[in-house]
């Protein structure tokens, strides 16, 4: 498992973030047992900034289809630590196995943790469709 993170970290490496310099990145393996990662991308238009998660997630949805689920995701910031924010969590939700079965990785304290999305977003919105 903590493999996800070191892929994590030399993933973060390949960052593009001249304006924060955060250099971010993200592993995942979906259901199928195949492994993408991703890095944040800033823009000089800010707001155009693609996370290293989404980047990740939606790499993974390009190569396997809509019916791709994320089995296991780990994130690292070079340098710094923290959980997907709250963008991510959204989008982490939308490819989550049911039964809490998905995993989110991330350092606290130098030390791995594991969360389910139900932890990272309670009561998350959902289209009823
Ligand atoms: N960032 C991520 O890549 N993932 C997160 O979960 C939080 C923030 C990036 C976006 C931006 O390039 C930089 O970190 C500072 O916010």
């Amino acid at each position: 498992m903590n493999h996800l993170l070191d892929l994590a970290e030399s993933a973060a490496a390949k960052a593009y973030a001249p304006y924060s310099q955060f250099q971010v990145g993200c592993a995942l393996e979906t259901e199928s047992g195949h492994l993408y990662t991703g890095c944040n991308v800033e823009n000089a238009s800010y707001g155009l900034t693609i996370c290293a998660e989404r980047n990740a997630i939606f790499r993974a949805v390009a190569e396997e289809g809509p019916g791709m689920k994320i089995k296991l995701l780990a994130v690292v910031c070079l340098g710094n630590e923290f959980p997907p924010c709250g963008a991510c969590r959204q989008v982490i939700a939308e490819f989550a196995l049911s039964d809490e079965r998905t995993q989110i990785m991330f350092r606290q304290n130098g030390i791995a943790v594991t969360r389910t999305i139900a932890e990272l977003l309670p009561d998350q919105f959902a289209l009823s469709v």
